[in-house]
Order: C-alpha cells, then sequence, then structure tokens
C-alpha cells in the first residue's frame, strides 16, 4: 500500500495497532506486538502517545516483544533499544512495565543461548504475535537478520553488517563505537506473527524496497524472505515505491 507520505501512512498504522488492542480488550484478551526500533516507526509511535492522552487509548492489556538490541549493550546506554523504546513510547502510555520485553544484552555470551530459546517461548506460550512490525534496513536486514540469515532462523546473537554499522554510526558517535553483534529475533521468529507489516519511507529505502518486493528470494537479501507469507503488507511512501 502506497501512501502520499510518511504522516498519514504512519496514522494508518497506528490506527490499525489501537483497533487490534481495543478488539482484544473488548474480548478481555492481550494484544501481543512486536514492535521496532530506528527512524521508521517512531511517527507510529507517535500518534499512538497521541490516541492515548487525547482519545483513552489503553494500553493495560498490551503486551510487547522488540525485535533486537544490540549487544553487549547496557538498558540505561542512550544507545540502547530500551533507552530509546522508552523516550518513544513507553515513558509516554500506561503499559505496565511487566509486559515489556526487550533482548537483554547484558547478558554473559553463554547464557544468550538459553535466554534466546526462553524469549521464544514466552511468545508462544502466550500464543503468538498477534502483528508485527518491520522497518527494512539497507542491507535487507529485518530485524537484525542480515544477509545470510536462514528462513527458518530462531531468536539468537548475530554479528552486525558493515553497513549496517555505518548507518547506526550517527547514534554511536562513529563507526567504530557501534557494537559488532546484536541479538534479535529471527525471521522465523518474524514469520510466526498473525500480521506482519513492513514500513519503508523516503527515497534511501527505494532500492532495497525494490529488491524485497520484486527481486530473487535469496538469504542475501532476507527481507525476500517476506514474499513467502501471505500475511505480509508493505507500507510505503511515495518515495520508497519509486522503484517499484
Ligand atoms: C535498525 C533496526 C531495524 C530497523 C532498521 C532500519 O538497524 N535494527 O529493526 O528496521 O535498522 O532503520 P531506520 O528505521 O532507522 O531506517
Amino acid at each position: 500500500t502506497v501512501f502520499p507520505n510518511q504522516e498519514e501512512a504512519s496514522i494508518a498504522v497506528a490506527n490499525r495497532i489501537a483497533a487490534l488492542i481495543k478488539n482484544k480488550q473488548e474480548k478481555g484478551e492481550s494484544a501481543v506486538l512486536g514492535l521496532a526500533t530506528g527512524a521508521t516507526p517512531v511517527k507510529v509511535y507517535d500518534e499512538l502517545i497521541r490516541l492515548h492522552k487525547e482519545e483513552g487509548l489503553s494500553f493495560k492489556n498490551v503486551i510487547t516483544f522488540n525485535l533486537d538490541e544490540y549487544y553487549p549493550m547496557q538498558p540505561d546506554a542512550e544507545q540502547s533499544y530500551v533507552y530509546f523504546m522508552n523516550r518513544v513510547l513507553f515513558n509516554h502510555v500506561d503499559i505496565d512495565r511487566n509486559n515489556i520485553h526487550i533482548p537483554d544484552g547484558t547478558l554473559p555470551e553463554e547464557q544468550i543461548h538459553d535466554y534466546c530459546l526462553q524469549y521464544e517461548k514466552k511468545i508462544s506460550d502466550l500464543g503468538g504475535l498477534d502483528l508485527q512490525i518491520l522497518g527494512i534496513g539497507r542491507t535487507g536486514h529485518i530485524g537484525f537478520n542480515e544477509p545470510g540469515s536462514a528462513p527458518n532462523s530462531g531468536t539468537r546473537l548475530v554479528t552486525l553488517d558493515d553497513l549496517t554499522r555505518r548507518d547506526a554510526s550517527r547514534n554511536f558517535g562513529g563507526k567504530e563505537n557501534v557494537p559488532t553483534k546484536a541479538i534479535t529475533m529471527g525471521v522465523g521468529t518474524i514469520f510466526k506473527a498473525r500480521e506482519i507489516i513492513l514500513m519503508a519511507w523516503n527515497g534511501t529505502k527505494a532500492q532495497i524496497v525494490k529488491k524485497a518486493v520484486e527481486g530473487a528470494i535469496s538469504a542475501e537479501v532476507p527481507a525476500t524472505y517476506l514474499q513467502l507469507s501471505d500475511n505480509v503488507e508493505f507500507i510505503l511512501d511515495k518515495d520508497a515505491a519509486s522503484g517499484l
């Protein structure tokens, strides 16, 4: 679906999330959301905060799982995704802190494998993700599933691509400060969501969006795996869609 601009597209995505939350509320159930970081979803979160403050949308029944976190990373570091999510969403809504899940970047490396299995189990014990939102990195990564990721991959520790670290360098004051690793939900984890929305804005994403939508399905561009699912919608602005 192509929108004229990021603002309108973000409002449409926020409305879809709000409808899901309310629908679950009416049934006395929880909404289990897969959330993303990066610049892409920020206006969606802005609109959700507005809906909370001005229209009484409650997050009391919302359970969230974030896609990824840098490794190693302290949660109170400004570059952490914990810090980011608090700043752009969680600090401004009535979500129960116990319902927030973000991969833990502080664990000793030998504990990560078990931790990742637990992360997956928590999601499946709750009945799976109702909706996963995604951005897309210029390498074609979703979450931090970089080129080479398998379609059935689970939550795990990964090594970041050089281009991804370069793109992140602004937030870290230089590429040398960007962690070389991250913990990410796998492609397989993402695929289990009942609904997936991938968002992309502006011309810098046009080339990778074209590859993701029209390119051959390949581990070289993990976002191409999304072509294999019937539950995926790409929501783009005009510029991100300009190569299609
Ligand atoms: C980051 C995140 C991804 C995100 C992507 C795009 O590395 N791990 O989840 O989709 O890069 O970032 P942005 O939205 O800032 O373009």
